[in-house]
């Protein structure tokens, strides 16, 4: 396979899951590069800084040459012709994401006609997988093992120890 494109990999990333590192994978494949871009909104209230994310996300794609970790602020296809990049790769799980995922596909395609958004399925296993459902689990005092990766399930543990105490 001939892989020409860049594309970003854009998300919250809050924190990254095992579903987000299966679609890394599988992007990094088709791409030549992929470039995971944290967005940067200081509207939304996270759990983990925009530096923890990256860190971690730079910890767990550190083994892949064609993958690197970014932020990001302002509009994804600025950014996105910024870096060359003609791919904005998104995951898509099951139907009810597809909604959501279209409506800026399309609003992206208007605003920059000339990046392309892809869109890429997980493995089945991580179809329910999400970062909000992984801080509700975990802040219940389940387990998030084999949910995201052992730096982020660390990570969490050291940031909420009362919560899993
Ligand atoms: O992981 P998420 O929260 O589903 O990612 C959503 C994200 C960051 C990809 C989306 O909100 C985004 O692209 N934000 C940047 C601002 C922007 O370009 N908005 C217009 C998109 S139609």
């Amino acid at each position: 396979m001939v892989r020409r494109a860049t594309a970003i990999y854009p998300g919250s990333f809050d924190p990254v899951t095992n579903g987000h590192l299966d679609i890394i994978e599988r992007g990094r494949k088709v791409f030549k590069h992929v470039i995971v871009s944290v967005a940067v909104n200081a509207q939304k209230q996270s759990f983990f800084s925009v530096e923890e994310r990256l860190e971690m996300l730079r910890q767990v794609t550190q083994q892949w040459e064609n993958v690197a970790v970014d932020t990001f602020e302002g509009l994804l296809v600025n950014y996105a012709v910024e870096k060359n990049a003609g791919v904005i790769l998104r995951g898509i799980r099951a139907v009810s994401d597809y909604e959501y995922e279209f409506q800026m596909a399309l609003m992206n395609r208007s605003l920059e006609s000339n990046v392309e958004t892809v869109f890429m399925v997980p493995a089945g296993t991580y179809s329910y997988l999400s970062s909000s459902l992984v801080k509700e689990v975990f802040g219940l005092g389940g387990s998030v093992s084999g949910l995201v990766p052992a730096v982020v399930e660390e990570s969490m543990k050291k940031k909420a120890p009362a919560i899993t105490d």
